[in-house]
């Protein structure tokens, strides 16, 4: 299966990225995740993405296409993949689409923003493998040291309630036309995407269960 999750900060994309990547042994492509290892890196793409990811913006798509574009055609993807993260923005799902990269299933994650700013400011990240935490709603066996390594677990730096707040605004303003686009691409082509919302609000669980019923997977 071919899943691209769009959602807020902080709706989960991720978290649930990372259940369905255990589920159906397929990868999972962060975009986020891919930037953060080459800021730490010191790579050139980190370089030039690192001040609009601390400023709560988002990269330009130049930057990010090529890169998700390459991934997605390597071996491992064949049997699928899930996107989390991109496309963000139309001119991104565009590119996808022009570069013959199909998609099974849109699944929006929806949560109110007070939601995800409570969950942006509890959240405690494992940077090297991009696992996430949270310190009340999702804990670590040990607080504050990642499950599987035991090494310490890092406050990404644009999880700043200001910030957060920023890229709310930014998601509205820049994926809401995306999420316009893919619904009505679901409503009006066949062979299109099917495109899913579900309820990501409350507790890990019970997201999780609705995000997996929705996709058919027990
Ligand atoms: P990215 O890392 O993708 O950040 P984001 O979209 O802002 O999303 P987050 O990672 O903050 O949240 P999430 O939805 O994955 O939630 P999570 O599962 O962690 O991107 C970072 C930056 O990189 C962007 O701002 C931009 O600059 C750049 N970038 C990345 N992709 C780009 C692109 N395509 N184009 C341009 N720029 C791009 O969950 C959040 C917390 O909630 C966790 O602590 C979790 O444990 C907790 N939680 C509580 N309840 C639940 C629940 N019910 N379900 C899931 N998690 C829950």
């Amino acid at each position: 299966m071919k899943i691209v999750i769009v959602g807020m900060p902080g709706a989960g994309k991720g978290t649930h990225a990372a259940a369905l990547r255990e589920r159906l042994q397929i990868p999972q492509i962060s975009t986020g995740d891919m930037l953060r290892a080459a800021v730490a890196a010191g790579a050139a793409l980190g370089r030039k993405a690192e001040g609009y990811m601390n400023r709560g913006e988002l990269v330009p798509d130049r930057l990010i296409v090529e890169l998700v574009e390459r991934r997605v055609k390597e071996a491992d993807c064949a049997g699928g993949f899930i996107l989390d993260g991109f496309p963000r923005t139309l001119e991104q799902a565009r590119a996808l689409r022009e570069a013959g990269v199909g998609i099974d299933v849109v699944l929006e994650l929806h949560v109110p923003d007070e939601e995800v700013i409570e969950r942006m400011t509890g959240r405690r990240s494992h940077l090297p493998s991009g696992r996430v935490y949270h310190v009340t709603r999702n804990p670590p066996k040990v607080a504050g040291a990642d499950d599987i390594t035991g090494e310490p677990l890092s406050v990404r730096a644009d999880d700043a309630e200001d910030t957060v707040r920023k890229r709310i605004v930014g998601y509205h303003a820049q994926t809401g036309p995306l999420l316009d686009y893919y619904r009505r691409l679901a409503a009006s082509e066949p062979g299109a995407p099917r495109y899913i919302r579900v309820d990501g609000s409350g507790s890990v669980a019970a997201s999780r269960t609705r995000v997996f019923a929705a996709l058919g997977i027990a």
